[in-house]
């Protein structure tokens, strides 16, 4: 599979699906309090969704049954919606993919339900900018493996562990597309960036290590292996003529 790149007008597709998979996690915020079972926030958000002409994309993906990912405290990704209540002081990510008028956006964020602790915040805040200093390695003719190259010295300057066993993707005209985007990587390496292209970067930082296990009954919640935390944050992006738009960040946090 080689890499799309995308005209014009498959890039004001996947901007449109891309704001509206923000808007979709804007529109959550309000709903993030102790005592909402996270199935409840999957049903808000698909309902969002569809209101706005959407479909998500995980739903019937490989068997998923779901709109969104859910993944409170030690869940790394994957995290599938059900009975559990959010409860003061857990960190949570929620993680939406849109499919609009064919095109798919992607994106996903953590929120703090109540207050939540310092070892928490600041995890969470160097995820942040894992994924914003990753967005500085996007310009045209640089390596794809710099983004990852990156994000790995950021985390484990901080005592963090960088998860490799899920990767960002190219994104837009489905769902998971070339490249695959490690947020481990060698300095210089991989395919050149050009304009057009397009695709997530969505590193998983752990408090402890790198390791993940999957749910054995659900079959898609990914934990941490020593159960402590984790943290993410997606965007979808666009390489330009200069360097890259963020596609999702509809408030501008770049
Ligand atoms: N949205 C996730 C990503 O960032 C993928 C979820 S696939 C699912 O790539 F099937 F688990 F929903
Ligand atoms: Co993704
Ligand atoms: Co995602």
């Amino acid at each position: 599979m080689a890499i799309i790149i995308k005209n014009q007008e498959q890039i004001d597709g996947i901007r449109a699906s891309s704001r509206l998979a923000a808007e979709t996690l804007k529109y959550l915020e309000q709903f993030i309090k102790p005592g909402i079972k996270t199935i409840e926030l999957d049903r808000l958000a698909e309902e969002f969704m569809t209101k706005h002409g959407a479909k998500p994309a995980t739903k019937g993906y490989k068997g998923y049954k779901h709109a969104t990912c859910i993944s409170p405290n030690d869940v790394v990704c994957h995290g599938v919606p059900n009975d559990y209540e959010l409860k003061f002081g857990d960190v949570v990510n929620v993680d939406v993919t849109t499919i609009l008028n064919g095109y798919f956006g992607d994106t996903c964020r953590m929120y703090e339900v109540g207050e939540v602790s310092p070892y928490a915040k600041e995890l969470m805040k160097v995820t942040n900018e894992c994924l914003h200093l990753g967005m500085k390695e996007c310009y045209p003719g640089n390596h794809l493996g710099n983004i990852g190259y990156v994000i790995n010295e950021h985390a484990v300057k901080h005592g963090y562990s960088v998860v490799f066993e899920f990767c960002g993707h190219g994104v837009g005209i489905r769902f998971h597309e070339d490249p695959q985007v490690d947020h481990v990587a060698k300095k210089n390496s991989g395919p050149l960036l050009r304009p057009g292209m397009t695709f997530t970067i969505e590193p998983m930082i752990n408090a402890g290590k790198a390791r993940c296990k999957v749910d054995r009954k659900d079959g898609w919640t990914a934990r941490t292996i020593d159960g402590k935390l984790s943290a993410q944050y997606e965007h979808t992006i666009l390489i330009t003529e200069t360097g890259c738009e963020a596609l999702t960040d509809i408030n501008g946090d770049y």
